[in-house]
């Protein structure tokens, strides 16, 4: 397992492309199972959850092949009565093969899904609208076994707009009988994604980009290209890199319109942050401000993903500022971290309170999951010295080269192989 070597303090300026969305992309690399044809999806991330989501669409039966950023998937021949193997617990998006093993095949069977460490994770609002659609559960050795002689449009009420819940809806839903409403949807940019990839292949889906999304189920979908937007969460991670460690960069590709709550952020702690046609130019000349109150909320608030890196550039801030997590029930992993380094954060289980003022200092440091061990990385660049980040197979998960991304914008840092117990 490789460590990744960051010499600070370095101001950062460059431009680099944005890479394309996992959160995206692999909702659509499942429902490319309910297609009895080839999809191929353009601008797709060179990650090791695409890896994962690609070696389970295998084991379904499918062919996947890359062609340099294209992902090619042709399901034509399924295997119905595929046993998903212990895999499925690498990733979170793995539960979506459930609405699309069941939509193409009336049955699916796997084990639970994995994903960052980030809190309670469970999947009863996806049971609970599988089950709307006429899918029967049964407990089998601690698997989630589901069969649904015939999928039955339905009305869904979910409690709170789960991404994932949603999306698993979704699939099902585009092929079941009649018509299906999801009431209390998600509204993030990845399920107006799905959509818009499904209606491609034929789906016919009303209120994409709202809360209520209406269904008319139908047979078959057909074969498509579809061009995976540039992922946001990469580029508020690189935004917000420079509004803490000060600095002028262009993020080329940047899905302007999804980022707003993430640009204002930025301009709060005093970075001007102008959108453009091509992309987002940031540019941080001081230290950043404190922010008295910042929580996490469901698009289009400020999202959860962002809120280690946030931490992160508030250390730096003159002055203490508040943060909220609304979303997750444990996501202050990264504070530890933090400290080690010098940062005086206090944390409840939904408050953190960041001390500013704080001059970070290298140190050893492990990243735990995706987006903290990208924050640690952005913390290794505002420090002084040199900060030796281990881990590093979470960050490749979502991120496709953080060290080549961040080379771009000036930082001093490189990839070590192997497993390093020291500076
Ligand atoms: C997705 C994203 C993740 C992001 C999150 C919130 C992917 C692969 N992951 O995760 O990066 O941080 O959205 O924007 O797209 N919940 C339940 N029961 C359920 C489902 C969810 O209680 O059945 C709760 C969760 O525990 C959590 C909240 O709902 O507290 C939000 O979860 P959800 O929106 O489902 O997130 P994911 O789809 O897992």
């Amino acid at each position: 397992m490789s460590s990744i070597i960051v010499q600070g303090r370095t101001s950062l300026k460059g431009s680099v492309k944005i890479q394309g969305s996992k959160n995206a992309v692999l909702p659509m690399m499942a429902a490319a199972i309910l297609i009895d044809g080839v999809c191929r999806l353009d601008n797709c991330p060179h990650i090791s959850d695409v890896e994962d989501m690609a070696g389970l669409l295998r084991q379904a039966g499918c062919v996947v092949t890359r062609e340099d950023n294209a992902l090619i998937i042709d399901a034509t021949r399924i295997k119905e009565d595929v046993r998903f193997d212990e895999s499925v617990a690498r990733i979170r998006s793995s539960v979506i093969l459930l609405g699309a093993m069941l939509g193409r095949c009336g049955r699916a069977d796997l084990c639970y899904p994995g994903g960052c460490i980030i809190g309670r994770r469970p999947v009863d609002f996806h049971t609970m609208a599988l089950e709307r659609l006429g899918v029967t559960f049964s407990e089998c050795s601690g698997r989630l076994c589901a069969e649904a002689s015939k999928l039955q449009g339905n009305s869904v009420y979910f409690p709170f707009p789960s991404v994932g819940a949603t999306q698993n809806a979704l699939l099902a839903a585009v092929r079941a009988h009649g018509v299906t409403r999801l009431v209390g949807c998600a509204r993030e940019p990845e399920i107006t994604a799905l959509c818009l990839f499904l209606k491609r292949a034929g789906a016919k889906i009303g209120g994409v980009g709202t809360g209520e999304l209406t269904i008319e189920g139908g047979d078959s979908l057909k074969g498509i290209r579809y061009d995976v937007e540039a992922d946001r969460i990469v580029a508020g991670t690189y935004l917000l890199a420079v509004a803490g460690a000060g600095g002028e960069a262009f993020l080329k590709k940047a899905p302007v319109s999804q980022m707003n709550s993430v640009m204002e952020v930025c301009r709060q702690m005093g970075a001007s942050v102008e959108a453009e046609e091509e992309g987002i130019h940031i540019r941080a000349k001081h230290s950043p401000r404190p922010v008295s109150m910042l929580e996490t909320q469901v698009y289009p608030g400020f999202p959860t993903d962002l809120q280690s890196p946030v931490m992160t550039v508030l250390t730096k801030a003159g002055g203490p500022s508040r943060l909220r997590e609304t979303i997750f029930t444990n996501r202050f992993h990264t504070a530890g971290e933090l400290r080690k380094m010098g940062a005086r954060i206090h944390c409840s289980q939904r408050d953190a309170w960041i001390r500013g003022n704080d001059r970070l200092t290298g140190a050893l440091v492990e990243a735990r999951e995706l987006r903290g061990g990208a924050a640690l990385v952005m913390a290794g660049i505002m420090a002084e010295g040199r900060t030796c980040i281990t881990g590093c197979r979470y960050i490749a998960r979502g991120y496709e080269n953080i060290v080549r991304d961040f080379r771009c914008l000036g930082a001093v840092i490189e990839e070590r192989p192997g497993k390093a117990d020291h500076l």
